[in-house]
């Protein structure tokens, strides 16, 4: 299939990234001081039993979860562990991608745990609103460096870091197609943005510097400096005059 998604395919499509946010929004309100982030992937289980969608993570190039859960200096990619505990002033990643009917819908959010740090409040404010402004510039005859720019100069102004090495991305039947959507770059490059592309877009904001690493697991991406890091994901469908965003919570 291509980047231009047929409307039988973008119904579909809007229906993966419902679900997905809504699955996303359930699991978020579900977590609590005390908890591991092996218990929010079950809290992820029972839910998807209940939606009847599939996780278009497990598997894929060998991801071991169902959802990704990373808390604090961890950006992206924590993979579910008994051994992890979540407390009160903990920001925790939720990262989540499920197909239905064979789309995939992808988003994510970074959840307060009981009272956070100012600057935690910050970071969450400065990573929402960077992905509007992304959201904001991604429209027909624009190009991926325009939604990239948008989102690394609120960053920057909000004295935060984008991380680099990962970004956004087109998303349909398999979660990464083409085109990558950069979180910075400049105006006026990279590919153009067209009519019914659908496109996930994923700032990833470091409180400190933008260096990360990846843990002996494989997987866990963390910041070099153990500053913390935020995440928020959105679908959108590129529309004759702008984008809808797809990723909206029906309950
Ligand atoms: N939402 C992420 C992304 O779009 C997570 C996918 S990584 C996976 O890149 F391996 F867990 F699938
Ligand atoms: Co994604």
């Amino acid at each position: 299939m291509g980047i231009y998604k047929n409307i039988e395919d973008i119904e579909k499509i809007k229906k993966a990234c419902r679900v997905s946010k809504t699955i996303l929004k359930k699991i978020g309100d579900s977590i609590k001081e005390g908890m591991t982030t092996k218990a929010l992937e079950i809290v992820a289980q029972n839910l998807m039993k209940e939606y009847n969608v599939h996780s278009a993570f497990k598997g894929y190039r060998g991801y071991p979860g169902l959802i990704c859960v990373s808390v604090n200096e961890e950006v992206v990619h924590g993979i579910p562990s008994e051994k992890k505990n979540i407390k009160s002033g903990d920001i925790v990643s939720i990262d989540v991608g499920f197909r239905y009917e064979g789309f995939c819908g992808d988003c994510a959010a970074t959840f307060p745990v009981g009272e956070i740090s100012e600057e935690k409040k910050r970071l969450l404010a400065i990573t929402q609103k960077s992905l509007l402004a992304g959201i904001s510039a991604a429209a027909p005859g624009k190009r991926t460096g325009d939604v990239g720019s948008a989102i690394q100069s609120v960053v920057e102004s909000g004295g935060f870091s984008v991380v680099q090495e990962f970004g956004g991305h087109g998303l349909g039947r398999t979660l990464h197609e083409d085109p990558g959507i950069p979180n910075f770059g400049n105006h006026g490059t990279g590919e153009f943005i067209k009519e019914n592309m659908i496109l996930a877009i994923e700032p990833m904001v470091n409180m400190g510097e933008s260096k990360i690493k990846i843990l002996e697991d494989g997987w866990t991406v963390v910041t070099c400096d153990g500053l913390p890091s935020a995440h928020f994901e959105e679908d959108i469908l590129i529309t004759e005059n702008g984008n809808e965003v797809l990723t909206v919570y029906d309950g």
